[in-house]
């Protein structure tokens, strides 16, 4: 079994030469950062990242995050560095925001999917950047999950999906954002939020001064080239079919459970309050959005493992702090 359990705070630097080792001669390592497990290979290896899409299941059209070290190795990939970049990073970096920037030649086009941008982030977790300063190299990692299906919070959930497809997993136990990045392009004229995640609107607008712009939802409809991969329209999903349903929807929703269970399935619910009707696994969510977050993965995971068909799943509260749970949500109950 390629895992490697490792402390989360004090990771062996055994474990870690180990893993940067492999990266460094074009092999994929899949590592914990604070928001999501990521599949990491060398960024300036196209042999490499070309094996992170095979593995994945991933269209080509998709491109990927390079994880570096600091704003100095950030600069290396990025032929324009804005003075709000700057802001950001000094405000948010390490942590589970990325940047989208003009590239420079040196960035193979396979991270790029051939665009002239490159997304960049330096993770808050002390796995990951021990890995990036042993490796010395920037690492392109997308979450470490088959195309569309969950992302991983959980080395066991790498295992499962991606199993001997990665070389080694380094296991630093549960990450603590729970959902992916914050993606920001800034390569345009007006900042526009791509993706919402770990860092919110709200506290990207402190920085900058100005709200960024939300991605136009039909950026991303249809099969229209897409502005970024997580703008596919269903992905972050569980095999189980997801209802969301708000406070009004609660009658919907119990007849919908029982139907479900009358055929002899199992409905699993993500709830505020509990729910009158035939649940195998009824959890009750926190109404803290970060602590709702952390929590949302490994609940879908489970729900999943448990042979659940159809989840009901009560809408979160509005407001910006949630708009990373609730994007998530969204995206995973559109109907395959
Ligand atoms: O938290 C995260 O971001 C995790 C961890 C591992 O860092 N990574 C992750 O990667 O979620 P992935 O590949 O699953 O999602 C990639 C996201 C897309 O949704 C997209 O918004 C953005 O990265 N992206 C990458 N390159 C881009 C580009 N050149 N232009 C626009 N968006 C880009
Ligand atoms: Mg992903």
């Amino acid at each position: 079994m390629p895992t490697l359990t490792i402390d989360p705070l004090h990771p062996d630097p055994a474990h870690i030469a180990r893993a940067a080792e492999i990266i460094r001669r074009g092999g994929l390592v899949a590592f914990p950062t604070e928001t999501v497990y990521g599949l990491g290979a060398n960024a300036l290896d196209a042999a490499a990242v070309q094996r992170i899409f095979e593995a994945k299941g991933r269209p080509s059209y998709n491109p990927l995050i390079v994880h570096v070290r600091d704003v100095e190795q950030a600069r290396s990939l990025v032929s324009r560095w804005p003075a709000t970049a700057d802001a950001l990073a000094e405000a948010f970096w390490p942590g589970p925001l990325t940047l989208v920037l003009r590239r420079r030649a040196e960035v193979p086009d396979v991270v790029t999917a051939g665009r002239e941008t490159v997304a960049v982030r330096a993770p808050a977790h002390p796995v990951a950047l021990a890995l990036l300063a042993a490796a010395d190299l920037p690492i392109a990692a997308p979450s470490a999950n088959r195309f569309t299906e969950l992302s991983p919070t959980l080395a066991r959930h790498v295992e499962r999906a991606l199993g001997r497809r990665v070389e080694l997993i380094l296991d630093g136990g549960p990450t603590t954002v729970g959902i992916e990045s914050t993606v920001l392009d800034l390569s345009g004229g007006e900042p526009v939020l791509l993706r919402p995640g770990g860092i919110s609107a709200d506290q990207i607008a402190a920085v900058i001064g100005v709200p960024p712009r939300p991605i136009a939802p039909s950026a991303y409809a249809g099969s229209t080239p897409r502005p970024a991969p997580g703008m596919v329209e269903r992905h972050y999903a569980p095999r189980a079919a997801l209802h969301l349903f708000a406070p009004h929807e609660r009658s919907t929703a119990v007849a919908l459970a029982r139907r479900e269970a009358a055929a002899g399935h199992m409905v699993g619910a993500l709830l505020f309050a509990p729910l009158e009707a035939p649940l195998a696994r009824a959890v009750m969510m926190p109404d803290d959005a970060a602590e709702y977050a952390r929590q949302l993965y490994g609940t879908l995971h489970a729900l999943d493992d448990a042979g659940c068909t159809l989840v009901l799943v009560e809408r979160v509260p509005e407001g910006p702090a949630w708009d990373g749970v609730r994007d998530r949500l969204e995206r995973a109950a559109r109907s395959k």
